[in-house]
């Protein structure tokens, strides 16, 4: 079985074919992120026109990379929330419009669960085979899943792969936020994570004491107080107090300095994801452990971990953690087999507000 994958939630235009469920025979994305940098975050009118443009032509050659005609797609998978109302839209219609034209069944995916799926990808194509570094074998139940994207911080138990208990999220700021809050600090360019990680590399991760938030339920999280206390301290370290405007702090940190304060947030914020997955395997035993959402990308994610995890843990490649289409069509194979319901062409509509 072969689904087309269709994601559009923020700034990526993407599109792919995965085959069963585990095999990625394209995947395409064009970003309109060099557009919004200058802005220090996602434009959502710039995404929402960018994605117009872009669509056809990505679903196109996500069609000829994977050598399918429409004749050979037996499904189209689209996410249709969680994310930006007028980027959806243009995912969502196109979709619609594409299932009706070719008359296949059209599947509505949630875009975290579509990270979550992205984790099933275990073979490609002869032709992405040296570009893809998958796990060898495919997680199995139950999972425990570390949802971290710039909008979602979240453990989850799956018990198969459309049962699921939410065992804590966030409270406040999801941690993909609070690393492009401090990047903002500290004058790295957005989207924070990839800048945080490459200053950090300079910089000494126990440069000053950071909080880890206390809460109510234990699993839950809390990232504004952290994003905070790194304010107060780049205001400290500077020799001013909490009045100066943040806007002020880049110009007057060292490089020095900012490498200290990517470094020291980077481990603290991963430590903070990492101290309560393993609380969550003593507690449930899961046979895997899986990363999930742009964070997933993070190299200081993967080194704790490793050094940390009771169990082996393999992760999925780089590009399939950051927003593409691969992880909808593998979600959209799953729909398809596991019993889950097709949607209207006619009616289905965007939820920008979706959770899991
Ligand atoms: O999943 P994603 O692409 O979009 C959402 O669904 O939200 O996640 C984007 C987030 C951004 O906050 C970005 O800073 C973060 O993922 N990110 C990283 C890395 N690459 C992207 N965070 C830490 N380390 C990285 N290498
Ligand atoms: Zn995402």
């Amino acid at each position: 079985m072969k689904i087309l994958g269709i994601e559009t939630s923020c700034d990526e235009t993407a599109a792919a074919v995965v085959e069963d469920g585990v095999r990625l025979l394209s995947n395409v994305v064009a970003s309109s992120m060099d557009l919004h940098t200058q802005y220090g975050g996602v434009v959502p009118e710039i995404a929402a026109r960018s994605h117009i443009e872009a669509i056809l032509p990505v679903i196109q050659q996500a069609l000829d990379d994977a050598h399918c005609t429409w004749d050979d797609i037996d499904g189209i998978a689209v996410t249709y929330g969680a994310g930006l109302g007028g980027s959806l839209l243009i995912g969502v219609l196109t979709a619609r419009t594409l299932a009706i034209v070719y008359n296949k069944p059209l599947y509505a995916a949630n875009h975290v669960m579509g990270h979550v799926f992205a984790n099933f990808i275990t073979a490609t194509s002869p032709a992405l085979s040296t570009i893809y570094h998958l796990p060898t074998t495919a997680p199995t139940f139950p999972m425990l899943a570390i949802i971290v994207s710039g909008g979602h911080s979240q453990l989850a138990l799956f018990r198969s792969y459309f049962e699921y208990t939410l065992l804590g999220q966030t409270q406040d700021d999801a941690i993909g936020e609070a690393f492009d809050k401090v990047a903002k600090i500290t004058g790295l360019p957005y989207p924070g994570g990839p800048s945080i990680a490459k200053a950090a590399a300079e910089g000494n991760d126990h440069a000053f004491e950071l909080p880890k938030a206390k809460m109510a339920e234990k699993y839950d999280f809390s990232f504004s107080g952290l994003k905070t206390a790194v304010l107060r301290q780049a205001q400290a370290m500077v020799g001013a107090d909490y009045t100066l405007p943040s806007k002020d702090l880049p110009g007057r940190l060292s490089d020095a300095q900012k490498a200290d304060i990517a470094a020291t947030f980077q481990r603290v914020a991963i430590e903070t994801i990492v101290d309560k997955a393993l609380l969550a395997v003593e507690e449930f035993s899961p046979a895997s452990v899986v990363i999930a959402g742009g964070v997933a990308a993070s190299g200081e994610l993967r080194r704790q971990l490793t050094e940390r995890l009771p169990l082996p843990i393999e992760f999925p490649d780089l590009k399939l953690c950051t927003d593409n289409g691969a992880m909808i069509a593998t979600l959209g194979c799953y729909m398809a087999t596991e019993g889950q319901s097709v949607a209207d062409p006619y009616t289905v509509d965007i939820a920008p507000n979706l959770s899991m």
